[in-house]
Parts: C-alpha cells; sequence; structure tokens
C-alpha cells in the first residue's frame, strides 16, 4: 500500500513539472501568437484548441504545422516551425491540453 501511495505521489510531481514547465515554455514561444482565455493574436486562443483538439494533435501541430496546415482546416500557414526540443513540444502540449480538464467527456482521448 505504501508503495502504491510512493508511486501515486512520484507520478502526481512528474505531471505537474511538465504542465510548469509547459507553461514556461508556451510565454517563451508561443505567447506572441497565441492568447490564454481570449484576446487579440495572430494564431487561434489556446483554450478553445485545448477543447477541440486532442494532446497529440497539439504537439504534432507545434512541432510541424507547415506539413499539418491543410489537415487542420487551414487554407495556409502562418505559424513558423520553432527549433525547440522534443520535451518541450510535450510539455507545452500537455500545458495546453490541461487547460480545460473537462474536455475528456466532450472526445475519446
Ligand atoms: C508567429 C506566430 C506563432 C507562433 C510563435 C506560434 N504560433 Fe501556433 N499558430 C499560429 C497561427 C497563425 C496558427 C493558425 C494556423 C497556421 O497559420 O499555421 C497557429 C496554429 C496553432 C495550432 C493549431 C490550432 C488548431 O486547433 O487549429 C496549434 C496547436 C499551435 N498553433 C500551437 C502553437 C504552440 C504550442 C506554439 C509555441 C511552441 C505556437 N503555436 C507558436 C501562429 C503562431
Amino acid at each position: 500500500m505504501k508503495h502504491v501511495v510512493l508511486l501515486a505521489l512520484l507520478v502526481g510531481t512528474t505531471l505537474v513539472a511538465d504542465v510548469e514547465n509547459g507553461k514556461a515554455v508556451f510565454a517563451a514561444n508561443c505567447a506572441t501568437c497565441h492568447t490564454v482565455n481570449g484576446g487579440n493574436a495572430l494564431g487561434p486562443d489556446m483554450n478553445i484548441v485545448s477543447y477541440t483538439r486532442r494532446k497529440a494533435e497539439i504537439e504534432a501541430y507545434a512541432k510541424d504545422p507547415y506539413s499539418l496546415a491543410k489537415t487542420f482546416g487551414y487554407s495556409a500557414n502562418a505559424m513558423p516551425t520553432l527549433p525547440l526540443e522534443d520535451q518541450e513540444f510535450k510539455d507545452v502540449a500537455d500545458y495546453i491540453d490541461s487547460l480545460q480538464p473537462f474536455k475528456k467527456w466532450m472526445k475519446k482521448k
């Protein structure tokens, strides 16, 4: 039983660390073009994206917007391909995904 609690704590800590790091990655690399909670920016607001996209989709788009723009319904691609580490893309997707925890009801993971 103790092991289970310890494991849960460890997993919990890792998840929080990813979201926190992702928030920092977002502030440094995405916030110039994406708002969280409305406002005017070039790209879509991340609260909406958090509802409508799965975590894997967010990560994939962040990594390669050029190739995915048409698939995601855009007629052209204005988002640059950013030179981040794989882990940073994962963390920023974790952060964006965490903005709308209720979406799990709305779409299959
Ligand atoms: C220079 C401006 C700019 C920056 C910087 C930028 N984006 Fe974008 N983003 C856009 C635009 C504009 C779109 C709309 C589609 C397009 O033009 O590719 C977009 C679309 C997206 C989408 C698709 C949304 C959807 O559901 O259709 C995701 C996900 C996304 N951006 C994530 C990110 C993340 C994560 C970062 C930072 C790592 C980032 N963007 C940085 C401008 C930007």
